[in-house]
């Protein structure tokens, strides 16, 4: 048999898209808000502003949008998806889930949509799990949508945590292609997820359905988060890079969750990464969650920088602990 020839089935990014909220909000402006300043958010995260949604913009809305501009992007109808994940701790309401409400705002009436919750790694988690449902011939056309209205659940009196936060929507769209068996080809190669329960208490929301009967506010012990993140990122990255054979020098573009300036360039170090090959959108987002890897991926696809054939790493950590990485070629 020639192996050359030999195809496999593959999940394909055909499309991106993203939506912000239209208000922004400087440092300048939460100085107002919070004993702060522009010094200190900047030196110690990198943020500048972030977008924060008005009462009309939801996580559905900003979710719908992003899925319309990735189908646009994609040269596809709404009628090829059969499936909608969305990545959400901030959904539109306790149910159903907010990948329903886009379901029905898109005027799909097939396949499923559910929601997937893993906080700011719930894209690579969607991105897993979207992979293995093309793989698996359970789905055709894949939308994957990290939307999020974090403003929502702050406590806006928390200068520790209120700085950080921004809303956004971002998505792709991926499609089952037959491609041959080779690093070279398009499509995602290897999706890796990983959680330890045991700090669920270090980053969480203080209310819930089940036990306050509130949505509760956002919570979060930000050295110790920190003191994990970049070990958690760098062990997973590795591991994806050594299941597809490849070091950091064959990574195009390294298209990280968007949480804190030094916890990405940490990471570089520590792998090799040149800092000129991480996507950072953080200045002008903030932390958007489960939003912040396809805000950003997107963002350098339209400035040009991200090209089909690029080899792309995607990884997070968010509460839970949860973290992953996915690595694809464009
Ligand atoms: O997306 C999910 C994953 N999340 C993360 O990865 C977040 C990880 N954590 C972090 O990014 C950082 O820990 C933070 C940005 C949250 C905090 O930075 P830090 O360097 O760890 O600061 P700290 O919490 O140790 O606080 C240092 C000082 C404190 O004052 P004292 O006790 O030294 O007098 C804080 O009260 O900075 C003070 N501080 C502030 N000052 C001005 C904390 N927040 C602010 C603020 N403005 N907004």
């Amino acid at each position: 048999m020639n192996e050359a020839a030999k195809l496999v089935r593959r999940s394909v990014i055909k499309g991106s898209g993203s939506a912000l909220p239209a208000r922004i909000m400087t440092n300048a402006d939460m100085s107002k808000v919070v004993d702060t300043s522009d010094e200190w958010i900047v030196e110690r995260t990198g943020i500048k502003a972030r977008h924060i949604a008005n009462d009309s913009e939801t996580t559905r809305t900003l979710g719908t949008e992003a899925a319309r501009r990735a189908l646009k992007h994609a040269g596809l109808g709404a009628d090829a998806v059969d499936l909608i994940i969305v990545a959400t701790s901030t959904p539109d309401q306790t149910f159903p889930a907010t990948a329903t409400l886009v379901q029905a705002d898109l005027g799909i009436t097939r396949g499923a949509a559910f929601d997937v919750q893993a906080v700011c790694s719930g894209f690579v988690y969607g991105l897993s799990v979207a992979d293995a449902m093309i793989k698996s011939g359970q789905a055709q056309c894949v939308l994957v949508i990290g939307s999020e209205t974090f403003s929502r659940i702050l406590d806006w009196t928390d200068r520790t945590t209120c700085v950080l936060f921004g809303d956004g929507a971002g998505a792709v769209v991926l499609q089952a292609e037959m491609v041959p068996d080779s690093p070279a080809s398009p499509g995602i190669m290897v999706t890796r997820i990983r959680s330890d329960g045991r700090y669920h208490d270090k980053l969480y929301v203080d209310g819930g359905p089940s036990t306050t009967k509130t949505v509760g506010h956002l919570r979060m012990e930000g050295r110790e988060v920190f003191k994990h993140a970049v070990v958690n990122i760098a062990s997973v990255m590795d591991e994806a890079m050594a299941e597809a054979r490849i070091t950091a020098a064959d990574v195009d573009w390294f298209v990280p969750h968007q949480a804190n300036r030094r916890i990405l360039e940490g990471t570089a170090r520590k792998l090799g990464i040149r800092e000129d090959r991480i996507v950072m959108t953080l200045d002008r987002h903030g932390n958007t969650s489960a939003a912040s890897i396809p805000l950003a991926f997107d963002a350098a696809i339209q400035d040009g920088r991200i090209h089909k054939g690029d080899l792309v790493l995607f990884e997070a950590m968010g509460g839970g602990f949860t973290w992953g990485a996915v690595l694809a070629r464009y």
